[in-house]
């Protein structure tokens, strides 16, 4: 196998990285909210019915900002059923996942479940703009961040919750370009409904930061018009645009699969060149961040049957994938994607967090567990931090059916203020191990403090409720660092963290 290079020097980077980079999603689905964090009746749940088990997995897991309620969920959702006491809110009909919504769990308790997490945890508040408009967004932030003195803030006062939410992230709806939307509109009605609802929100707080709906994948037939055409609207007026992308592996072919890295690559170019090319026509000096609030494995070709099935269940399991050591390498890959483009990329949230496509899974009255790609999160986000360094790689490729001509090796390093400097790689061979030379250009680096892999002899191997931690990170042997350049042979099918001191 020829040997992958590249070249790590400070004076050459991409940019500082977002601690919102590390963010997830909690939706109304399944069982992510209850008995994924909320199970008043299980032996671990606190005085709010919060799993305490699971809030731990998640402090580990070093999330940062959490999505809420939806997804699909938000664009049929009246936030006042789910405020006040929990006895008297309405069970309502939830059309996005043929489900019953009890509201048993809301936005108080969103809050709270937050506030337990820690500082680290921010709320990233969506609207609905499916069913609903203009007045009830503005009605809930004045719910929400209102201090006190009018009916809205003092009904949240009443409530019990006399500190005000403090949310500042908001999304302007969910994927309103796509048909299985309630509420789906054309760029153009959204636009114009997400510029006017922007508008009566800023009125109340300029503050606070808007996200607009993106494309709901790269294969949307509307995708860049529709990025185009709502950004015209509001340009002056949004912070961020979202994209969301999901990838599984179809009918075998793991080497596409193994590069779905490339399509969420040149799916952030065409939203930064597509940003750019309006702000290039509205003379304008803002730049329109990325937010790529929804992002993962989905095994979805598997459970679009399953939903269409359902009779209105409440909190059924759906979505419920379980993860091999091959989707948390290209998971490892996908979070590698992210941060080569942190310069632009400043929000991301892995869909989802407990249970529903998730890194972490519960029993109902039961344990708590990591799936495999719970560790590449969690890796990325501790030792992620800092400023991310330009990796262009020079190495083996290999053809791909879905994706082209792709590099075995997917890097991409961030420097931490301390100087030291992280390597995260992955080896898209399945069969071969990947011999890599990192020259070290600049910096005062001397010795391998980690080499943790993920890799399995078999790559299909998985974590379950009766085998927990059947995968579970190793270390690397014969990483060397020696005068300035880093030699390491990266397993077949891997994920690895190079970390130097
Ligand atoms: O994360 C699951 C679903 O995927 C979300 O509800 C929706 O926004 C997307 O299509």
């Amino acid at each position: 196998m020829r040997t992958a290079r590249f070249t790590l020097d400070p004076a050459f980077t991409v940019g500082e990285v977002s601690p919102r980079l590390f963010g997830s999603f909690v939706e109304h689905l399944g069982r992510c909210v209850y008995t994924g964090i909320h199970e008043p009746d299980h032996p671990a749940a606190d005085e709010e019915g919060l799993r305490t088990d699971v809030l731990d997995l998640i402090r580990e897991l070093g999330v940062t900002t959490i999505r809420y309620p939806g997804g699909n969920f938000v664009s049929g959702y009246k936030w006042e059923d789910s405020v006040g006491p929990v006895e008297d809110r309405p069970r309502r009909l939830d059309l996005a996942w043929r489900t019953t919504e009890s509201n048993r769990f809301g936005l108080s308790e969103y809050i709270a479940f937050l506030r337990k997490l820690g500082p680290q945890a921010e709320p990233m508040m969506a609207v609905n703009l499916g069913t609903r408009g203009v007045a009830e967004a503005i009605e809930l932030q004045e719910y929400a961040n209102h201090p006190g003195g009018t009916a809205l803030s003092d009904l949240r006062i009443a409530h019990g919750d006399k500190d005000p939410f403090g949310i500042k992230l908001w999304c302007l709806g969910n994927e309103m370009d796509g048909p299985w939307q309630t509420g789906h509109k054309t760029a153009e009605e959204y636009g114009r409904l997400a510029a006017e609802t922007a508008r009566a929100m800023r009125q109340i707080d300029n503050s606070v930061e808007l996200v607009a709906c993106g494309s709901s994948a790269q294969y949307m037939e509307t995708f860049a018009e529709w990025e185009a055409k709502v950004l015209a609207e509001t340009y002056d007026l949004v912070d961020h645009i979202s994209l969301h992308a999901y990838y599984e592996e179809h009918d075998g072919d793991r080497d596409s699969f193994l590069a779905s890295a490339v399509d969420m690559e040149s799916f952030i170019q065409n939203v930064v060149a597509t940003c750019d090319h309006v702000g290039a026509r509205l003379k304008s000096p803002k730049k329109i961040s990325l937010s790529f609030d929804e992002w993962n494995v989905w095994y979805m070709s598997r459970t679009e049957a399953q939903v269409s099935a359902l009779d209105w269940p409440e909190a059924p399991r759906l979505l419920e994938d379980v993860y091999s050591v091959t989707d948390a390498v290209v998971l490892g890959s996908l979070l590698i994607a992210l941060l080569r483009h942190a310069d632009r990329v400043k929000i991301a949230c892995l869909a989802q967090l407990v249970n529903v496509i998730a890194p972490i899974m519960t029993e109902p009255g039961g344990p708590a567990w990591r799936q495999t790609t719970f560790y590449p999160f969690a890796q990325a986000s501790r030792y992620g931090r800092g400023e991310v360094l330009d990796v262009r790689v020079s190495g083996p490729t290999y053809d791909t059916e879905r994706h082209g001509t792709a590099d075995l090796l997917h890097a991409t390093a961030v420097r931490a203020t301390d100087g030291t400097v992280t390597i995260f790689a992955v080896n898209r061979s399945q069969t071969e191990s990947l011999p890599l030379e990192v020259a070290l250009h600049g910096l005062e680096l001397s010795e391998v403090a980690e080499h943790s892999v993920l890799a399995d002899a078999d790559p299909d191997a998985r974590n379950t409720l009766t085998d927990p931690d059947r995968v579970t990170p190793h270390e690397g042997t014969g990483t060397t660092l020696a005068d300035g350049t880093l030699r390491a042979a990266l397993e077949p099918l891997s994920w690895n963290v190079i970390r130097l001191a």
